[in-house]
């Protein structure tokens, strides 16, 4: 242990956001690989609270939650060749415990970050938006004119990847669960939405593609979200399953997808995309070029002192937010 103390939202127990915790230790070592990074903001991700209830345990008890930040690099291991302190980064990792002050973390999940992007637009789209590159890059390549049918449009990830597709031509309809998500969606990126508690999404897809179906449908959601957007679907469409915020992941039946209809069922993750991308530092550039040049529009739905992290989680979850939260350390 050093002398630097960290500040950070712990859990001893999975459980609902009561059970984190803001509590000051000690920093750990730099290892050799590592580098520590002293942060300005920190990302909030629905992932974060799949880890806070245990659907995906951490790696230990007590421990800190969090996947994403951005920060300084203060210090860095011998091996450590592509940082120095002073750098600017951030970084979206599969090691938990991003919700601290000070973070130490090996530096091969580090990007460097351009001037002009701050250090609240990093930690809101290194994790969402390195999903959108895997998404766009990826997992279904799509040309303009064809068509993309996008769930919770307004929520973090959704803004930054409808903004992304309406960038390479692709029509984008997005769906909502309120009016003032609506406005937001169609001022990134999508050309239709449907306010999916008034409308059936279904039929609304089919009457907004003339009953043609769109080439691609990107959910989160669980439920039987994703066995209904089955039938949203052109032949040869593919359906995206990225998450389960209602709960309980999807299961579908293989003969729903064809022969007749052809489809394809895609379950991306952004750490294999990460682990395997052939330059991370490549992708994160193209990311940040993009909010640079304007295309990508960061929508910071909120921001809250790293103590009051609970209340993002209940905020999350509560379906109001828009767009991505960050964590402010104090
Ligand atoms: N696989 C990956 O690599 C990857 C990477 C990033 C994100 N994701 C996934 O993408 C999804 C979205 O993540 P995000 O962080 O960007 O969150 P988010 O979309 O900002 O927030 C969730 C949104 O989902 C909608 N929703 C519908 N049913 C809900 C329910 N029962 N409970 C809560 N929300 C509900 C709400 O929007 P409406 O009011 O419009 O319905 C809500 O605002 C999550 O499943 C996440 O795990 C996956």
């Amino acid at each position: 242990m050093t002398d630097i103390s960290a500040k950070q939202i712990r859990i001893h127990a999975y459980g609902d956001p009561a059970c984190m915790k803001y509590e000051q230790v000690d920093a750990p070592v730099v290892g050799e690989d590592e580098v520590l990074i002293q942060q300005k903001a920190i990302g909030v991700n629905y992932l974060d609270t799949y880890h806070r209830r245990g659907v995906f345990p951490i790696q230990e008890l007590p421990g800190v939650l969090g996947v994403e930040g951005a920060g300084i690099v203060g210090a860095v291991g011998a091996n450590v060749k592509d940082f120095q302190p002073g750098d600017r980064v951030s970084y979206a990792a599969p090691i938990v415990g991003s919700y601290t002050d000070v973070r130490v973390l090996p530096s091969r999940f580090l990007v460097k970050l351009p001037s002009k992007i701050t250090f609240e637009q990093a930690a809101a789209v290194t994790l969402q938006g390195l999903t959108a590159h895997m998404l766009v890059n990826r997992v279904r390549i799509l040309s303009p004119g064809q068509t993309a049918l996008v769930h919770a449009a307004a929520g973090g990830l959704g803004l930054i990847l409808c903004q992304w597709l309406a960038h390479i031509g692709v029509r984008v309809i997005g769906t909502v669960g309120s009016e003032e998500k609506a406005k937001l969606a169609l001022s990134h990126g999508c050309s239709d939405v449907i306010l999916y508690r008034d409308q059936n999404f279904v039929d609304e897809t089919a009457r907004l593609t003339n009953g043609e179906g769109v080439d691609v449908v990107y959910e989160g959601l669980g439920g039987d979200v994703l066995d209904r957007s089955l039938d949203c679907l052109k032949p040869f469409g593919t359906a995206v399953n990225l998450g389960q915020v209602a709960d309980n992941l999807p299961s579908i039946d293989i003969s729903r997808l064809g022969p007749q209809r052809a489809l394809t069922l895609a379950v991306p993750g952004i750490f294999a995309h990460i682990r395997t991308c052939p330059s991370l530092q490549n992708a994160a550039d193209e990311l940040f070029g993009l909010v640079r040049s304007g295309v990508i529009k960061v929508h910071i739905g909120g921001r809250y002192p790293l103590p009051e992290a609970a209340q993002a989680h209940r905020d999350l979850a509560s379906r109001t937010t828009t767009g991505s939260l960050v964590l402010i350390p104090e």
